[in-house]
């Protein structure tokens, strides 16, 4: 078959391209080794950038997001006998939403079903070839075990750091930076109300714990263990316990509320960037091109904001034969890549513990010039509310 864009990845990054390529009047295809219950499942980021809430709004992908999602003015931010407020609407003029990213996924998939979005799931042998000319393709393996093919005028990678789109470019036209963190998280998923109306990010001597939530009736939670942690070691008992300490049950009154766990999983975390985010006629976006640590929760939004530059790039390109946008993607991209790279890193080393005790105390000084000062508070809201997509 042919098409004018070949996607790969039905993440929230290869379904909003082909959404708002669609938007543009161009044409493409979405292969997914997944199934879409699959993807739709999967527990993943929750906060969403103000710019992204914009984005969907203007491209008619918000409406469940603001009956549903919760508009939140910052987070907290705490450590052992302190809890600070820092109010992002207050210091940087813009909020957050929480939003699960299985919810964005099914509005997504939604939306591009309602379009009669061409996309395959369930394939295997994703293959990328001839991206350095101008007859680039795709061949794969469909559900019912068809060798098939899809020729395209542009590839893209929404593959996700696991994909082979990163891998069809060769070593000698890329540069990659990479960072490994000696921590991990510990995620749940748990059956009760949050016990916060906002985010605690907590730094605390046993290591980072942080309070989010999905619902008023679902909470989610994650606790910094060591990598290689085995989740038989961590009881239901064991995982509250370490909750309750290091969030500070008991402090001030405050008291964390336990339920029933529904989903945990450990996650490992690194920093990982490739430059540039394009060879020939193969375009990366999202996790494909790079990985943060989701400490700041810059994941998701780096993928939505890549999709939001690329979208008009390839109309422009193939539209109206104009490449200039197409040319300077991967740069203008790369620029708020870094930016996110760098706030995620250093969210990263200021609240997670180790055992250098020279270390903690550059911690516990930073944190309190964050939350103490207006300029360090504002720092931290402006990166972490985001920046205007552009
Ligand atoms: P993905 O979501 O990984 O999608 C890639 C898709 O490609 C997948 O569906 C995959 O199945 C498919 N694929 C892979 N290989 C192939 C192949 N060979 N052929 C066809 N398809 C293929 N980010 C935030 O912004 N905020 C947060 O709060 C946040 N929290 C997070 C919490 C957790 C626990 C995790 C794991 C991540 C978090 N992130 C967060 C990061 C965020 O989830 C990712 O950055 C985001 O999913 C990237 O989207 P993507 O579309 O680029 O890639
Ligand atoms: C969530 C995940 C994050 O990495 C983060 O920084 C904030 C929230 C979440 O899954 O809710």
């Amino acid at each position: 078959m042919r098409t004018e864009v070949a996607i790969i990845g039905a993440g929230p990054s290869g379904l909003l391209l082909s959404h708002l390529l669609a938007h543009d009047g161009v044409e493409s295809v979405v292969l997914e080794t997944r199934s879409r219950e699959y993807v739709e499942s999967r527990i993943r980021a929750g906060i969403l950038e103000s710019s992204t809430v914009e984005l969907f709004d203007a491209v008619g992908l918000g409406e469940r997001l603001h009956r549903e999602g919760s508009e939140h003015r910052g987070i907290y931010l705490q450590w052992p006998h302190e809890r600070h407020h820092l109010d992002f609407l207050d210091l940087a003029g813009r909020s957050v939403w929480l939003y699960g990213q299985s919810e964005v996924q099914k509005d997504l998939g939604r939306a591009r079903e309602a379009a009669g979005q061409e996309i395959h799931y369930e394939v295997s042998d994703t293959e990328v070839h001839d991206p350095g000319s101008d007859r680039p393709y795709v061949t794969y393996r469909d559900a019912e075990g068809n060798d098939s093919r899809v020729d395209a005028d542009v590839i893209v990678g929404c593959d996700g750091s696991f994909g082979p789109s990163r891998a069809a470019v060769p070593d000698s036209a890329r540069r990659t930076w990479e960072r490994s963190y000696p921590h991990s998280w510990l995620g749940i998923l748990a059956d009760v109300a949050p016990s916060t109306d906002e985010l605690i990010y907590a730094w605390h001597p046993d290591g980072f714990a942080l309070h989010s939530m999905r619902t008023a009736h679902v909470s989610r939670f994650y606790l910094q263990v060591a990598p290689g942690t085995d989740l038989a070691d961590w009881s239901d008992d064991r995982i509250w316990e370490a909750l309750a300490t290091r969030l500070g049950h008991g402090q001030d009154g405050w008291q964390l509320d336990p339920g029933p766990i529904t989903d945990r999983s450990v996650l490992p975390m690194r920093s990982f960037v490739m430059e540039p985010m394009r060879y020939g006629r193969l375009f990366l976006a999202g996790d494909a091109a790079h990985i943060v640590p989701p400490t700041g929760a810059k994941g998701l939004n780096l993928a939505m904001a890549d999709v939001a530059l690329l979208a008009p790039a390839l109309a422009a390109l193939l539209r109206k034969k104009d490449p200039a946008l197409a040319d300077s993607y991967s740069d203008r991209a790369l620029r708020r890549v870094w930016r996110c790279t760098h706030f995620s890193w250093w969210m990263t080393t200021m609240l997670h513990a180790g055992p250098d005790p020279f270390d903690t105390q550059l911690q516990l000084s930073q944190l309190r010039w964050v939350a103490g000062s207006r300029a360090g508070a504002t720092g931290l809201a402006e990166n972490y509310a985001g920046l205007p997509i552009g």
